[in-house]
């Protein structure tokens, strides 16, 4: 079967490393995006955002024939069109996604595929199902959530199984045809249940990380190190094992997707809310330390993404920390070696010897410190 695939949003975090990878699976690919700078970025084999190994699979989905434009009509010509488009819980952001999804509908070719591959509701599938032309022009729909962890793209892309989700549980020849060619196996389930295991999934990741920030919490009101206990009680004791360390929690997946799956289904226990208003005093906690410890109120932050080895700062709880020492009185110098800078590592370094390391980024280890006060926010 030969047939042409379409990502819309493809010159995002999600949409550029799968645009590569089904482009290098021999299959033609067009991405299309309406952010002009990334596609021409894209076009001359330059990564707009870090991902490992991002570089080389592009420059070879380039030669073997992917193609990046702005212009949406370009889908008229695709089997299989992908939305890897943001989403969010904010009802603003939901309502230009439904727009967006009439607009591909629109340009789509009769009996084609649309596979949403950004993270939605129940809701947002039953609408599209419902929108002007999607029965008249006999539009498969499927809903294949992105479960990826950004970073890890290429890892992990052929590694996990495709949750795919549709109508009836039943796959149709083309998109059977497509995830073997690409070597993916696939998982089918219905709308509802595809929608459940994909909000459940990052839900449950940010009540684990949660978790051990609200031992973190108690630890701290008893002037207790946390960091270090949970060393001395997990070295060589498995059922400690996978515990994750404390540390800021953000991102541009864990928050929105747990308020979503709050949103979605209610939190009988109010357990989903207090998650976030642990992580509001995990933060508090930290400027509580920083009071105590440090003598004065010049501070050097170092790390400011949402995750180490990472330059995304969407959502970054870093950031959110950044805020929360300047309006608490700190006078703070920032610095992370994966976003431009202001001033180079040594001028901001002489700012102070108070430091607080937000994102633990590995470079981190090699700079001198050994005559500063260091506080570790967390190794995430
Ligand atoms: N980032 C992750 O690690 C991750 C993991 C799993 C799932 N997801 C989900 O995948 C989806 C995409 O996330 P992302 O991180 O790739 O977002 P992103 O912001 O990096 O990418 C979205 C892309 O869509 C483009 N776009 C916006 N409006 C458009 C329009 N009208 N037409 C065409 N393109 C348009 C943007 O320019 C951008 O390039 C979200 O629903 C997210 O929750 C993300």
């Amino acid at each position: 079967m030969k047939y042409k695939v379409a990502v819309v949003g493809g010159a995002g975090h999600i949409g550029l490393p799968l645009s590569c990878y089904i482009q290098n699976a021999g299959i033609d690919s067009i991405i299309i995006d309406t952010n002009k700078e990334n596609i021409d970025k894209i076009n001359s084999s330059t990564p707009p955002f870090l991902e490992h190994d991002l570089e080389t699979k592009l420059k070879t989905a380039l030669s073997n024939g992917l193609t990046a434009v702005t212009e949406i009509d370009k889908i008229k010509d695709c089997e299989l069109v992908f939305v890897t488009l943001g989403t969010s819980s904010n009802q603003e952001i939901t309502d230009n996604f439904h727009q967006l999804i009439e607009t591909v509908i629109l340009n789509m070719k009769e009996g084609s595929t649309l596979i949403l591959r950004s993270t939605v509701t129940i809701q947002t599938i039953n609408k599209i199902t419902k929108m002007m032309n999607f029965d008249s022009k006999k539009i498969n729909l499927f809903y294949c959530p992105e479960r990826i962890a950004e970073g890890k793209a290429f890892l992990e892309l052929e590694k996990i199984p495709q949750i795919v989700g549709s109508k009836d549980s039943e796959l149709s020849e083309i998109i059977k045809d497509f995830f073997e060619r690409l070597k993916i196996r696939t998982i089918s389930v219905n709308y509802e249940e595809a929608v459940f295991i994909k909000l459940f999934s990052n839900t449950y990741r940010y009540a684990q990380f949660s978790t051990i920030n609200y031992f973190d919490n108690i630890a701290s009101s008893n002037s207790l190190d946390f960091k270090k206990l949970l060393s001395i009680a997990s070295d060589t004791y498995p059922r400690l094992e996978k515990v994750p360390d404390s540390g800021l929690v953000g991102g541009p997946c864990l928050i929105k997707d747990s308020q979503t799956f709050l949103n979605s289904y209610g939190d009988p226990k109010g357990l989903i809310s207090n998650y976030f208003n642990i992580n509001m005093d995990y933060i508090t906690n930290t400027i509580d330390k920083c009071n105590n410890y440090f003598d004065h109120k010049k501070i050097v932050q170092l790390g400011l993404t949402f995750k180490p080895e990472s330059d995304d700062l969407r959502d970054s709880q870093a950031i959110v920390l950044n805020n929360y020492l300047v309006n608490e009185g700190f006078e703070v110098k920032t610095f992370d070696p994966f976003i431009n800078n202001e001033e180079e590592l040594e001028s901001v370094l002489s700012f102070s010897e108070n430091i607080v390391i937000a994102t633990r980024h590995k470079i981190f280890d090699s700079y001198d410190l050994e005559s500063k006060k260091v506080v570790v926010v967390g190794d995430k």
